[in-house]
């Protein structure tokens, strides 16, 4: 097993361990994000989450950022209107990117679902190198997301 995977394998046991239901669930997303981030240092990890017509920001981790983004909008809005997650080699590349810091470089961004499969938060992460996140990476977080489905 390659260090990503031992890194994700004890991130997703740490997540489980952690999450708790009797709690808020934006107290809950600020653990998970932290623990993303502290576990293999990106850049910026959090939720964005689904208000009627566009996307508030929530917990997170890193540098201050946009707050509203609207639904179809950047590649949180156009992740969640289309209900897929995105993987964004160069933001320089992708149209309507919006850049809430110049030093992001490469970004992945997935819808989070709740319990009835709607889409309730928008989990994105933002990397300071360009192509820095795959299919590994989007199969593991989609990992994350059921297994917080509790708390959202
Ligand atoms: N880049 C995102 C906006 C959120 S900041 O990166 C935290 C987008 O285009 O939706």
């Amino acid at each position: 097993m390659d260090s990503d995977s031992l890194t994700y394998k004890k991130l997703i046991q740490d997540i489980g361990n952690i999450i708790d239901p009797s709690i808020p669930t934006h107290t809950n997303l600020g653990n998970v994000s932290a623990l993303i981030k502290s576990r293999f240092n990106w850049f910026w990890v959090g939720f964005y989450k689904v208000e009627k017509s566009e996307l508030i920001l929530n917990a997170f981790q890193g540098p201050a950022a946009c707050v509203r983004i609207p639904k179809g909008n950047g590649v949180c809005g156009k992740a969640w209107s289309e209900n897929k997650s995105i993987i964004v080699e160069d933001v320089d590349l992708f149209e309507g990117h919006i850049s809430c810091n110049p030093a992001s470089r490469s970004e992945i961004v997935i819808p989070f679902k709740n319990s009835n499969d709607e889409i309730v938060y928008v989990l994105d992460i933002d990397h300071d190198q360009k192509n820095a996140f795959n299919k590994i990476d989007e199969m593991n977080l989609k990992t994350i997301n059921k297994l917080i489905v509790p708390i959202l």
